[in-house]
């Protein structure tokens, strides 16, 4: 039976398949018993290395998803009765069925943005909830890095707001699911964008830029290191075959190949935009400073082009779509995918 491969598309990022090195990774560590949960030399080398890039003082943790990771690592921060600024687009508001909520038993309050990201501006109104008892108590500050928007704070913009988290007696977590694209955006290292920023916790991602699955909680805080570990269990993302995880992210990190799939990712989305910008009825909305393109497209295009490439639309409302490129996007998909779009236009005009 002949098998076609099937097209590589711009829905997102996570419908990419794995980048060889890693499939490669998996494959040579599936040998003999090792330990299980964490207890194995692939697990200790990983977080040798992330300790390596960090700092050595990093609490590092694995974990099942990216999901998993925002939800235990919110949960180390949080009691019961305090609540997490975030943005209204955040992941952890719209796109995890709740389970913040759920598994903190803490209220995420929503803050409008049209960037997808957060100011001081917007949060300092958020205040005034501290100490009254009759309001949940903001504790924590959540930023996605990129934002969903594919928005990318800088260094200055982090720190303005890891500095009012402490100011205030709050936390700052990074949704770092995408933390790759940043770092290749600003041209920084993880650590100069994450703790050297202010962040207390971040959720650090490779699922989206190459792996097959699994992601790292990083704990920076000292405060937060000793409780983890039994929170990761209870919370279900204790992994068995840790080693699974373990060699992924070691092969993710050494010889920078995080770095030379989110440059390609990155660079792709920019010609993309390119070849978009090309294209009179199309608008795009937000910087593209990541692997995202944010566009308000006519609303005779959706349907049929979504027919020869599945893709999301991000509001109904105003026809605006979400293109995502990948590691593995070329120069002739983004040419087709153009190509095909000037086309449906062309063919309906109406
Ligand atoms: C910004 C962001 N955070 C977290 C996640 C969650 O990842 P997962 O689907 O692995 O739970 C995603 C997934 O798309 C994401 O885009």
């Amino acid at each position: 039976m002949t098998q076609s491969t099937p097209r590589r598309g711009f829905a997102s990022d996570n419908n990419a398949g794995v980048h060889p090195v890693i499939m490669e990774a998996i494959q040579k560590c599936n040998m003999g018993h090792v330990i299980g949960y964490g207890d194995d030399p692939y697990t200790q080398q990983a977080i040798k290395t992330f300790r390596r890039l960090f700092g050595l003082d990093t609490g590092v943790y694995f974990v099942y998803g990216g999901t998993g990771a925002n939800v235990t690592g919110l949960q180390v921060m949080l009691k019961p009765y305090q609540a997490v600024l975030c943005a209204e687009t955040a992941h952890i508001y719209v796109d995890e069925c709740g389970a913040p909520e759920k598994f903190t038993g803490c209220k995420l309050i929503p803050v409008p943005t049209e960037d997808g990201k957060l100011r001081i501006e917007q949060l300092q109104p958020y205040l005034a909830m501290q100490g009254f008892e009759h309001h949940v108590q903001p504790a924590v500050i959540s930023v996605s890095q990129p934002t969903e928007m594919g928005t990318v704070y800088t260094v200055d913009e982090l720190i303005e707001l890891s500095s009012f988290a402490k100011k205030h007696g709050m936390l700052l977590h990074i949704d770092g699911a995408r933390i790759a694209n940043a770092a290749a955006y600003l041209n920084l290292t993880f650590k100069e964008i994450t703790r050297d920023a202010g962040a207390d916790v971040l959720s650090f991602g490779g699922t989206k830029n190459g792996m097959m699955f699994g992601e790292a909680v990083l704990i920076f805080n000292p405060r937060l290191q000793n409780d983890f570990k039994y929170i990761r269990k209870q919370g279900m993302q204790l992994h068995s075959k840790m080693r699974f995880i373990a060699a992924q992210f070691e092969a993710y990190l050494q010889d920078d190949l995080w770095l030379a799939n989110a440059r390609h990712a990155n660079k792709m989305a920019q010609l993309l935009a390119q070849k978009i910008n090309e294209i009179d009825e199309i608008k795009i909305t937000q910087k593209v400073e990541s692997n995202g393109v944010f566009a308000v497209v006519p609303k005779r295009l959706i349907e049929p082009l979504r027919k020869e490439y599945f893709f999301y639309t991000w509001n109904e409302s105003k026809n605006e779509v979400r293109w995502m490129t990948s590691f593995d996007t070329t120069e002739e998909d983004v040419e087709n995918f153009a190509q095909t779009i000037r086309r449906i236009l062309k063919n309906n005009l109406t």
